[in-house]
């Protein structure tokens, strides 16, 4: 485990390219990118919704595409960052194909093309719990559950997820409310009902189960892998928009817990988490400095702000 600070780099300007720019991972890591003097080309289907910036160069591109379609896009760029993700199009998006097949793809692209380094942004899901080298975090039932508490009890959170995915983001709403009321002694039946159904949803099977197994097997496409040079990096549990601190920690394969980080019982409120900004800083150091070359890696940071901010950045602001 690590901390770091971001110095300005001075290194020369990378030629870099991002998968999914005008996304919520994109967009934040693109102005970051640019911030720090690099070129970045935008790589999406509507790469223009970003704006405009001398360093930006949107360029139209399916990532469903042909292999060699996408070799073709991917060709003399520095470094590939995949932000590539369906959240964008709603709660019913999140499923295990396409971004499987996705991944596969870009992969035997970014091979083709001879990227030098390509960095995939996936989720918490292929961390594993302390101790536990071959439990993934997704196969902890206590660990959706102290996830879903956690984010419930940050309203920059529950902000994020209603503007994103709609009723989920409602009923999260409902619950957070409902535990609100629990907190302060005021809960009645009703409250109590709203809690016990969502909790029994989650227990039962929560609705993010299956992206974030895609997520995690995606891992596998990486693992042990000396073919090309790539690097991992799954967010924080709480992953989500809010100010950019600059300052990070980060540690290899392992959830990062608070309190006892080699225990993973009782996770409620030990969640580390990082806002997308943040996030951005810790990919954009990676595409500088290079020192996670085929490791999968978490960063997490200081949350304790919990005013919600936007989800998506332009770059002409
Ligand atoms: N959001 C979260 O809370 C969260 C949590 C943990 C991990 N992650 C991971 O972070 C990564 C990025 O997710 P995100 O939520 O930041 O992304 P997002 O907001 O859903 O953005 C998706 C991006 O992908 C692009 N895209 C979608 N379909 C495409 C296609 N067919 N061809 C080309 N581009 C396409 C979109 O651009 P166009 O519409 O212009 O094509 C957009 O820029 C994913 O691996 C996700 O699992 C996200």
């Amino acid at each position: 485990m690590a901390s770091t600070t971001y110095s300005p780099s001075p290194t020369t300007p990378l030629n870099i390219a991002v998968i999914g720019a005008t996304g919520f991972g994109g967009s934040w890591l693109t102005k970051e990118l640019i911030s720090r003097g690099h070129r970045v080309t935008g790589l999406s289907r509507h790469p223009e919704k970003l704006g405009i910036h001398p360093l930006y160069t949107p360029k139209q591109l399916d990532i469903t595409s042909d292999i060699t379609v996408l070799a073709a896009a991917f060709a003399g760029f520095d470094v590939i960052v995949d932000e590539y993700g369906p959240h964008a199009a709603g709660f019913a998006a999140l499923k295990y194909m396409p971004f499987l097949e996705v991944t596969r793809r870009v992969i035997l692209a970014i091979k083709l093309a001879r990227v030098p380094y390509f960095i995939k942004v996936g989720g918490t899901g292929s961390l594993h719990l302390p101790g536990q080298p071959h439990v993934s975090v997704l196969e902890s039932p206590q660990w959706w559950l102290d996830y879903r508490r956690g984010i419930a009890d940050s309203h920059a959170h529950v902000t994020y997820m209603e503007e994103r995915l709609g009723p989920s983001g409602v009923a999260l709403r409902g619950y957070r409310n409902a535990r609100l009321a629990l907190k302060a002694g005021t809960a009645g039946e009703v409250e109590e009902k709203v809690i016990k159904t969502y909790e029994q949803e989650v227990k039962n099977r929560d609705a993010a189960m299956e992206f974030v197994t895609a997520c995690r097997t995606s891992f596998m496409f990486f693992e042990g892998r000396a073919d090309f040079a790539w690097s991992f990096v799954s967010p924080s549990s709480l992953y989500r928009p809010g100010k950019r601190t600059g300052v990070y920690m980060w540690a290899y394969d392992v959830l990062p817990l608070k309190g006892d980080r080699n225990s993973a019982e009782a996770m409620e409120g030990r969640l580390h988490g990082i806002s997308v900004a943040d996030l951005a800083v810790a990919i954009a150091d990676e595409a500088e400095e290079r020192r996670h070359v085929g490791r999968h890696w978490t960063a997490w940071a200081d949350l304790s702000d919990d005013t919600p901010a936007p989800s998506y950045v332009r770059i002409d602001e």
